[in-house]
């Protein structure tokens, strides 16, 4: 009897666990509210698949309970032998047909699904990004605007917008999953999918294939605003001045180490012209996240700088000078962090970024 009530205990206990940890996710990071299309796709398939299982389940336990119990071995008949049979074609029919109809509902949906998301007819006439993989960030080209970003691809909502994927190291895999479905970044063959996107906001996107030591920490952000928002940032892009001069007095001082030592791998204007060598810090102003992982302040961007492999070690920024002959000061750092605050591409608010990073700060306090 005791021993019964341990395992009830057990089984309450991991089903309270269950409850709990999946009041976890985050509903911009969560496949199972999704908020595009490839997503959407996905979770309708997943519940085809689950609601298949559920029936199967039912229908075997029914059977097995009813059998057990109708055919259990009854008092005074220790030594009796039930009837023999051999072979039923009726049921080996039954038994046989029913797992092949339950394949077909769930094949049906999915290579439906598995072609529409490969669908690339309008892939001409849409919004093209050039995705690059890279440890442990992402670059993002816009093909026909001419302009690039990291870490925060900005797309217009309910708009088809394909990206071409590439990696510049090993592999690695993107996946937003609220959005839509993974796709592996490899170094060698480019890899294409397409996003859409229901309803305007930020979304997390993770690296989903393990790449070196800050794998999990590879994190980006897209940018779900309206179809005006978009063009306003586009064009917002389009003329970010590399010659630009900071506003305030310790913002120029910043400038003025910026360009001795960080311009040479990081650019501050969106030309896709600029090589790809550290993030393009162009729009920095706007940023959702510091490094794609702590919520934005000139802390954040202090603490980056001047220890960037406590953060996300095996990082590229790691070989900089600065940080070999340890020349820096967390002064310098902060006036570092003035400048690169005062780079936008756009001054209006852009509501998906600010409610965003209230809502960020308040989950953290
Ligand atoms: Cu990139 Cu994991």
């Amino acid at each position: 009897m005791k021993e019964w009530m341990g395992k009830i205990r057990t089984l309450s206990l991991f089903s309270f666990l269950v409850i709990i940890l999946s009041a976890c996710g985050k509903d911009n990071l969560t496949a199972l509210v999704p908020k595009g299309y490839g997503a959407e796709e996905s979770f309708n398939v997943i519940l085809i698949s689950i609601l298949v299982m559920i029936f199967v389940f039912i229908v075997v336990m029914a059977i097995y309970v009813y059998v057990i119990f109708k055919f259990r071995q009854r008092k005074g008949q220790e030594n009796h032998i039930p009837k023999q049979t051999e072979g039923n074609k009726t049921l080996e029919v039954v038994w046989t047909v029913i797992p092949i109809l339950l394949l077909i509902i769930i094949a049906v949906p999915t290579i439906a699904s598995t072609y529409d998301l490969a669908d690339e007819s309008e892939k001409e006439d849409s919004i093209n990004v050039n995705v690059q993989g890279m440890q442990f960030w992402w670059n993002f080209e816009y093909a026909n605007e001419e302009i690039q970003t990291s870490q925060e691809l900005y797309i217009p909502v309910n708009e088809k917008v394909y990206l071409n994927m590439l990696s510049s190291d090993v592999i690695h895999s993107f996946w937003l999953p609220s959005i839509s479905g993974k796709m592996d970044v490899n170094p060698d063959n480019e890899n294409t999918m397409y996003i859409e996107a229901y309803e305007e906001g930020v979304y997390w996107g993770k690296c989903t294939e393990f790449c070196g030591d800050s794998h999990s920490l590879m994190d980006f952000k897209v940018v779900v605003v309206s179809q005006e928002e978009y063009d306003q940032w586009v064009e917002g892009m389009q003329n970010t001045d590399p010659e630009y001069t900071a506003e305030s007095s310790t913002a120029q001082e910043g400038q003025e180490m910026f360009a001795n030592s960080c311009i040479s791998c990081h650019a501050i204007d969106a030309s896709s012209s600029n090589p790809v060598v550290g993030p393009n810090l162009a729009d920095f102003g706007n940023r959702t996240m510091v490094a794609g992982i702590k919520n934005y302040s000139k802390e954040a961007i202090v603490n980056w700088i001047m220890d960037p492999a406590e953060m996300k070690p095996g990082n590229g920024m790691l070989g900089a000078p600065y940080l070999q002959d340890n020349s820096i000061q967390e002064e310098d750092a902060e006036k570092i962090a003035d400048f690169l605050m005062e780079l936008k591409a756009t001054d209006e608010p852009v509501d998906s970024v600010e409610q965003f990073k209230e809502e960020e700060a308040e989950n953290n306090n």
